[in-house]
């Protein structure tokens, strides 16, 4: 990983966006754009767009794959691609016809990613990345590491929802379950550098906040994008479906 810091960043510097509030910042995207560059899929879905700047990268990452962008907002703010095809229907709603096997599913769209898993692997899909996957107690949707955490899948929308997840009890623990069973891989990419206090100014107690270890100890230069965007840090990570699920 650290091989290709250097490249990524000779990349990242012709950015179209450089001021990326409410995007994607440089710790997710390198880990992002290092999934794309290993796996090599043919086509990519991205699921939550916003400026574009994700659009951006995954274009560059596989300039070969093709890329499927969806959002509910109906364009992207800043950057939309001229090979992309753009949909405005939830990944649920549309209708797939990929090869699962070199698919990679991009979701960074605040979405209930348990639900995204069962989703994916209901449709046959293998190779799935979850940006803003954050820790138990953070972050507004429902990640992949809050389950693993151990936090109860949050009471689905709706009357009905609500009324069957009183009914049926406590769901702790039961997504952790349905991950360990389903998922032949769960990779969470570390930080490159981490950053004196946790986003949310806690100390990085393994309990609270269990991290990989960083790429790189120490302070950093002040210069390097890592240390600047070190908090921005989201355990952005690969999830891989069995096969037998499909
Ligand atoms: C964290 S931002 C995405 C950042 C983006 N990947 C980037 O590179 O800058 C979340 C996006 O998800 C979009 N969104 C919300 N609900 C969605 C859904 N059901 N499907 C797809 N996108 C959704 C929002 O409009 C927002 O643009």
């Amino acid at each position: 990983m650290k091989e290709r810091i250097p490249q990524f960043l000779a990349l990242f510097a012709e950015r179209p966006i450089k001021e990326a509030r409410g995007g994607k910042r440089a710790p997710e995207l390198f880990a992002t754009w290092l999934m794309v560059q290993t796996l090599r899929p043919a086509h990519i879905v991205e699921s939550g767009v916003f400026g574009g700047l994700g659009t951006w990268l995954l274009e560059r990452a596989a300039p070969e794959a093709r890329l499927y962008c969806i959002d509910s907002a109906a364009a992207p703010r800043v950057y939309r691609s001229p090979h992309a095809e753009y949909f405005t229907r939830d990944f649920a709603e549309l209708e797939w016809s990929l090869p699962r096997e070199n698919t990679l599913l991009f979701f960074d769209d605040r979405a209930d990613a348990v639900a995204r898993v069962r989703e994916a692997e209901r449709r046959g899909f293998i190779h799935l990345v979850f940006g803003e996957n954050y820790p138990a107690g953070h972050g507004e949707s429902y990640s992949l590491k809050k389950a693993l955490m151990g936090e109860a899948a949050p009471a689905p929308r709706g009357v009905v929802g609500r009324a069957w997840h009183a009914i049926s009890g406590s769901r702790l623990g039961d997504a952790a379950r349905y991950l360990e069973a389903s998922l032949e891989t769960y990779f969470e990419f570390p930080p490159p550098r981490v950053a004196p206090t946790t986003l949310w100014g806690e100390p990085w107690t393994d309990e609270r906040y269990p991290t990989p270890p960083p790429l790189f100890e120490g302070p950093g230069d002040p210069d390097d994008l890592f240390v600047t965007e070190a908090q921005a840090y989201t355990w952005t990570c690969y999830a891989r479906l069995k096969r037998s699920a499909t």
